[in-house]
């Protein structure tokens, strides 16, 4: 079976890394304008690498959690392909083999003169200084808001292939990533593991209440025994 997995910040919330928009969550403690958007990143490079770094610093302590686990394990028994909006690195780390990032990679610099020349990373800080081999400063490898996001096309044909579609930890409320939601074929399976209400229309939609820890240990006994 074609399994596509959809993941976002909740996925890593058990991680103990925030997500966005929950109580608590990152866009409460910080304007998004300020810190993840092109125009951000003109009027104030040092704001955002900081920004950046303080999350890169908590990735490099972080682990991944059974979730991100019980998702690479799927791997055994069926085609898995994840389709991430997360910038952490815990699919790949758990295991997962196939892992396509909207949103970029915290772990992954660029240049600001040429998008072909990206670097690993090695630690978690970046310095203003911090240059590609062309003599630009590094940004962060991230997707902003107002940025395209080129993988999309790549994504939805994945998702339009799927029999099985996987919808863990993501408020879907951030387009186009969200709208990959909505690209199933009628005959494939979609659940959705959430804590929260959903009040997306989705269709037919299994939604397991869960956290994904809870939601993925169920969801991986029913498809490990098919
Ligand atoms: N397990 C599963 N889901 C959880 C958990 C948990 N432990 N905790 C919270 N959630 C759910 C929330 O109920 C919510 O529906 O995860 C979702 C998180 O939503 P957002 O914070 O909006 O995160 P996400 O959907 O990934 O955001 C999309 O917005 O700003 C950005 O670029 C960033 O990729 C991100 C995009």
């Amino acid at each position: 079976m074609e399994i596509v997995v959809l993941s976002g910040a909740g996925l890593s919330a058990e991680s103990g890394l925030k997500t966005f928009r929950d109580n608590g969550g990152l866009w409460e403690e910080y304007d998004v304008y300020q810190v993840a958007t092109p125009e951000a990143w003109h009027a104030n490079p040092e704001l955002v690498t900081r920004f950046y770094n303080q999350r890169r610093k908590q990735l490099f302590e972080s682990e991944p959690n059974l979730a991100h686990r019980l998702i690479a394990k799927l791997e055994a028994y069926h085609s898995v392909q994840v389709v991430t909006q997360n910038i952490d690195d815990f699919h790949e780390r758990a295991g997962s083999t196939r892992v396509l990032h909207l949103h970029g990679e915290l772990k992954k610099l660029r240049s600001t003169v040429d998008d072909t020349l990206v670097y690993e990373a090695g630690h978690w800080e970046v310095k203003m200084g911090d240059v590609c081999a062309r003599g630009s400063q590094l940004r962060p490898h991230i997707v902003w808001f107002g940025e395209s996001v080129p993988q999309m096309p790549v994504a939805e044909k994945m998702v339009r292939e799927a029999d099985f579609l996987l919808i863990v930890g993501t408020s879907l409320s951030v387009y186009p990533a969200a709208g990959l939601a909505y690209l199933a074929r009628p005959e494939a399976n979609i659940v959705l593991i959430d804590p929260a209400e959903v009040t997306h229309d989705l269709g037919e939609v299994r939604h397991i209440r869960e956290k994904a820890g809870a939601g993925m240990q169920c969801v991986y006994e029913e498809l490990s025994a098919l």
